[in-house]
């Protein structure tokens, strides 16, 4: 099905995650070049050019991202440089190669105003520095005219990687009290899960279709409700498990509201994304958020 695979951001949450997927598969584990940011820095463009010339994969997986939100604000020729510029060459040097591409973004690309999910039709509206760098990637890349799929997803977290799990874990065993964010809604999509579907996508992917999909895990909650479910789920496994007591119960969790929690970037209000493109042209369901959090949860020492 597919001779040579380069995937970059393999440090990355969701590069970590295809990374193990792809080796775990006898039929695609020995097709798959791994790029770190030490082997492949998106910001130099001739590099990226050397790299699909030498490898010369008939795919590229693009998970690697500038994902500093706030950050992004004060470093928006970074952010664009990674965000926009590469996936640009990427589509360029991948429609020379004949090659496909898959590529990652984000619910930032929508303001949030909406009331009901998101569907792939309404109109972006980023409101910072990252949605708007990310939506010029995803511009760039439907300009090449190469096959690709662009899936949008949000709220990524995982056992590997810097997120709000692992934030709230900590926090949990530091302090007794917390306070979490209850007005931003949106669906918390494990790495895992988004792995797992990328790899099915790949199965059922016919040459005829491309484009943008949302790509999260099924039903909603806020930051709250994550947190609250995240110490729920966690003291259920623990008993059965040798990890550290947390000291918060979920009543310990209060409610608050974005205002209260100031960020120099205001977050989207509501990013749900309905999925049910994905669904229709790939037959690829992400399971719904509390269970892929439960699995989450259970590979934690592994
Ligand atoms: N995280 C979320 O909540 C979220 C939400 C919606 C959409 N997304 C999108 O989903 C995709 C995957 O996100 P993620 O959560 O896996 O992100 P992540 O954990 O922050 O990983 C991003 C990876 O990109 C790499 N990277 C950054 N700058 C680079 C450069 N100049 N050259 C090469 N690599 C570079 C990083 O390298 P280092 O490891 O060396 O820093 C890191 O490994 C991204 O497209 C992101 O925009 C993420």
């Amino acid at each position: 099905m597919y001779k040579k695979i380069l995937l970059t951001g393999v440090n990355g949450q969701v590069g970590h995650a295809l990374q193990r997927f792809f080796a775990s598969d006898a039929l695609l584990s020995g097709l798959v070049t791994c790029l770190d940011r030490s082997q492949l820095d998106l910001t130099d463009q001739d590099a990226i050019r050397r790299v699909i010339q030498a490898v010369n994969p008939d795919l590229i997986i693009n998970p690697a991202a500038y994902t500093a939100v706030d950050k992004a604000e004060s470093e928006p020729e970074l952010a664009y440089a990674v965000n926009a510029t590469a996936p640009r060459i990427l589509a360029e040097e991948a429609a020379k190669a004949g090659a496909k591409l898959i590529h990652f973004s984000t619910d930032y690309v929508y303001s949030g105003t909406k009331v009901g999910a998101y569907t792939e039709d309404d109109a972006p509206q980023p409101l910072s520095v990252y949605g708007k760098s990310k939506l010029a990637g995803e511009d760039a890349i439907r300009s090449v005219g190469l096959q690709h799929l662009i899936f949008r997803t949000s709220w990524v977290y995982g056992a590997y990687g810097k997120n709000f799990l692992k934030t709230i874990l900590r926090l949990a065993t530091e302090r007794d009290q917390l306070r979490v964010v209850a007005d931003q809604i949106g669906a918390p999509t494990s790495s895992h899960s988004i792995a797992d579907a990328v790899l099915n996508v790949m199965v059922h992917w016919q040459n005829e279709v491309a484009g943008t999909y949302h790509m999260v895990n099924s039903g909603q909650t806020s930051w709250h409700g994550f947190a609250t479910a995240i110490v729920e789920e966690y003291t259920r496994i623990q008993s059965s498990r040798r990890w550290p007591q947390l000291k918060v119960v979920p009543e310990d969790i209060h409610a608050i509201t974005s205002e209260e929690f100031p960020t120099p970037v205001v977050r989207p209000a509501n990013s749900t994304m309905d999925c049910t493109k994905l669904a229709r042209d790939f037959s690829v369901n992400l399971p719904n958020w509390r269970d892929a959090l439960i699995t989450e949860l259970q590979s934690l020492d592994k």
